[in-house]
């Protein structure tokens, strides 16, 4: 197994990685100094899956376990269904020492994590991630929220877990889809932080593609120390962090606007890495030949780089709703070649004719 460390004073945790981990869930909670009382947040899709393991390995380390069940996709992230999950929470009686477990991808981790952060002030909370998107990124680094009808994220707390357990062999079930998507965040390490990591992403694109355990343990390792070095020197992103959100300025507008159905999170992520490499070109931080260097990865990870049709308003008008808009500008993440990134403050118009979406 490989143990990390997120190391942030008093809220450090570990990161276990391994395969079949989820058996033992429960010792772990134990071992982590969790209470005895627990609650399961997950969908009904990765319950049929995992639910009965989890439980069953909660209750054998001496847990009561409770089963909270949210309606599976990122519509649901929502103030609605966190009402639900509060009165469930309420009902099973979970008190300050008790603790939530999220099993799920990013969507059961970011909406369980803000109710962990908020129920009774905040209780402990363990992330379980099940998708390769939550097990590279939203499962480490403490970031919750829930969407608005406005925007995604727009409400939210930094919370971090007591324990991120990775199992990797919960990606063998996961559609080729959700699987594609997961590996945008992965690129998105190597292009704007890790330039060796984005060669070893280039050398090995077969053996990721074809799932081979080895290789997504290393990858799944190199993307959470990188996160957990990035959380370290930034919890609360009132900086650095902010280089975590390369490809995600106009990838969320993509997605917000497109309907959630439409573009899922990384395929929205990696339309919006190759329009940032476009201005990256445009505003000398990228040479021609890297951002085709990273078009190319993109594509032979199975993802689309072309963005769908929009409507140039409601685009911007989601550019301006995200939360990183500061006084009108944007303060957007260009790569620096591969391997680097550099910041501009740029206005949304701006912002549209650099990336070549009005030409
Ligand atoms: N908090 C953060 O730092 C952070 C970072 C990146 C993304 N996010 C958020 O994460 C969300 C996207 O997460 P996601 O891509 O994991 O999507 P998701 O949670 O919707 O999961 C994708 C689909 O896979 C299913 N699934 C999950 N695990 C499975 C498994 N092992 N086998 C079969 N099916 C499985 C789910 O039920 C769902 O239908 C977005 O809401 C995004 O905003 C948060
Ligand atoms: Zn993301």
């Amino acid at each position: 197994m490989s143990i990390l460390t997120v190391n942030l004073a008093e809220n450090s945790y570990k990161i276990h990685i391994d395969s079949g981990s989820l058996y033992s869930l429960g010792q772990h909670c134990v071992s982590a100094g969790l209470g005895l009382r627990a609650a399961v947040i997950t969908n009904p899709t990765v319950k049929a899956l995992y639910g009965d393991i989890v439980r069953r390995s909660l209750a054998e380390a001496g847990c009561t376990v409770s089963i909270v069940e949210i309606p599976d996709g990122e519509e649901y992230k929502n103030a609605e269904t966190l009402s639900g999950v509060y009165d469930a929470l309420i009902e099973a009686g979970l008190d300050r020492k008790s603790f939530i477990v999220a099993l799920g991808g990013g969507v059961v981790g970011d909406l369980a994590g803000f109710a962990a952060a908020t129920y009774l002030r905040g209780i402990p909370f363990v992330q379980v991630p099940t998708t390769l998107l939550a097990q590279v990124d939203s499962s480490v680094g403490g970031k919750t929220a829930i969407d608005h009808p406005r925007g995604k994220n727009l409400i939210g707390a930094f919370y971090q877990p007591r324990l991120v357990q990775i199992d990797v062999e919960t990606l063998s079930t996961l559609p080729e889809r959700e699987f594609r998507a997961g590996l945008a965040e992965v690129v998105k390490y190597g292009v704007a932080i890790d330039r060796s990591f984005f060669e070893y992403l280039e050398q090995n694109t077969e053996a990721i593609c074809s799932r081979k355990p080895e290789c997504l343990a290393y990858v799944i390792r190199r993307c959470c120390e990188i996160k957990a070095q990035v959380v370290e020197s930034d919890e609360k992103e009132s900086g650095l962090r902010a280089i975590l959100n390369y490809g995600h300025t106009l990838g969320h507008a993509f997605e917000t606007q497109a309907g959630y159905r439409e573009l899922v999170h990384g395929e929205a992520v990696a339309i919006g890495m190759v329009l940032a490499t476009r201005i990256s070109v445009r505003l000398g931080h990228c040479s021609e030949a890297d951002a085709e260097r990273i078009a190319t990865l993109i594509t032979r990870f199975g993802l689309g780089v072309s963005p769908p049709p929009f409507e140039r308003s409601r685009l911007l008008d989601a550019i301006l709703t995200d939360k990183k808009n500061r006084d009108g500008a944007i303060s957007f993440i260009c790569n620096q070649g591969v391997g680097n990134y550099a910041v501009e403050q740029l206005l949304p118009e701006k912002l549209l004719t650099l990336s070549g979406l009005e030409v």
